[in-house]
């Protein structure tokens, strides 16, 4: 593909690819890297395709409502943009080209904590753009409680606090490639939580507070005005521990894989997790989604809605921000097309009976 030339790039595959190739070897491997031997991270896009849809013909679907209802808003569709932490690595535009993409396609932004990007600049930058704010609860609570108020103060709608990084996960790529952020792209939280000259994405992980809790949970809960949203539970036990410490959402997320190896796919780990929440939580998922048809077995697993992370950086690494909407527009396209192949008018219809176990094996990729 010539540089800027995105046209030929037809799915979010053709992005993984073009990627691949083009971004520096230190920040590809942050990007697409997992834990341990990978078998989550493949898994993750696999479980997808080992549901099958069950589609309805003549509904008569003319007409599609994509939207649907999160924290009890109405939103244009189910799709959020992951919170992924140094995105200047991938691309000049950063964080903030990130926001432009969502905000150009209706999608909420979640900035994460290690963002290169302070919340306050993101907020300057493109007002416009839906977002949540993601935190990462330091050792030091009082910058847990300054990022929280800075969020408060500059529009951010809900917290999403990350319970599944105690500890940074054992990624053997970044162990291999050394990949080191530079002075000038440390993010204003890691500075002010001591942390000076350039570090490694594990370093940035010794920062953050191992004995978090649910304590902590309930605690932010009742001291924020926004919703929290627990991001990283993969059990019905913890979903039941989310609602009763006042989480107003959830999201099944295995961290794309990232972090514990061998535990279960967003996919495989969403059903009884949307049956043990009830109508307490919203349930979101994540990790995997790479086609409109992933989206629409999402939400007939009973998710309200999908975060998408590597395909959005992949966007941002070819073209910035224009390179990320065009990643959501495919997805958004092909999730339209999906709907009306389906036999459903409108996300919200999508349930149980639009799926069943595939008789295939999902391919090796
Ligand atoms: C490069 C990268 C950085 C990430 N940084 C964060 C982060 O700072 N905070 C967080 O909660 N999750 C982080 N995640 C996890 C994503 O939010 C999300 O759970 C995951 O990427 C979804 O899987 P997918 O990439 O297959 O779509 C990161 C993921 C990637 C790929």
């Amino acid at each position: 593909v010539a540089p800027g030339d995105l046209s030929a790039l037809i799915s979010l595959a053709d992005y993984e690819r073009e990627a691949a190739a083009s971004m520096v070897p230190g920040a590809h491997a942050y990007a697409v890297g997992g834990a341990g031997d990978e078998i989550t991270l493949r898994d993750n896009v696999a479980a997808w395709a080992r549901l099958a849809i069950r589609p309805r013909m003549l509904v008569g679907v003319g007409e599609r409502d994509p939207g649907i209802e999160l924290l009890g808003l109405p939103r244009p569709h189910p799709l959020i943009v992951a919170p992924m932490a140094f995105q200047r690595m991938a691309h000049p535009d950063g964080e903030i080209g990130m926001a432009r993409a969502a905000a150009a396609t209706g999608s909420i932004m979640c900035l994460s904590t290690l963002a290169t990007t302070s919340a306050e600049e993101l907020a300057e930058a493109v007002p416009e753009a839906p977002r949540w704010f993601q935190l990462y609860v330091f050792a030091d609570r009082g910058v847990s409680r300054e990022l929280m108020a800075r969020a408060v103060d500059h529009g951010y709608e809900a917290l999403v606090v990350t319970v599944d990084l105690p500890v940074m996960g054992v990624r053997e790529r970044d162990l291999r490639s050394g990949q080191q952020m530079a002075a000038a792209e440390l993010v204003a939280s890691a500075a002010a939580a001591g942390a000076s000259g350039s570090l490694t994405p594990k370093q940035f992980a010794t920062l953050i507070d191992p004995d978090l809790s649910w304590r902590d949970v309930e605690r932010f809960a009742s001291d924020s005005p926004l919703p929290v949203i627990v991001k990283g539970v993969l059990t019905a036990e913890d979903a039941v521990l989310a609602a009763e410490h006042g989480a107003r959402a959830l999201v099944v997320s295995n961290h794309g894989g990232r972090q514990l190896d061998t535990v279960l796919s967003g996919a495989d780990a969403l059903p009884p997790i949307v049956e043990a929440a009830g109508d307490r939580l919203d349930v979101l998922v994540d990790g995997g989604i790479r086609r409109g048809t992933d989206v629409l077995k999402a939400l007939a697993l009973g998710a309200r809605a999908v975060m998408v992370g590597r395909p959005a950086l992949w966007g941002l690494a070819l073209g910035g921000a224009e390179g990320a909407r065009l990643v959501l527009e495919i997805l958004l396209q092909e999730f339209d097309a999906t709907l009306a192949l389906s036999g459903a008018r409108s996300a919200r219809e999508i349930d149980r009976r639009y799926i069943c176990p595939a008789p295939w094996a999902a391919p090796a990729r």
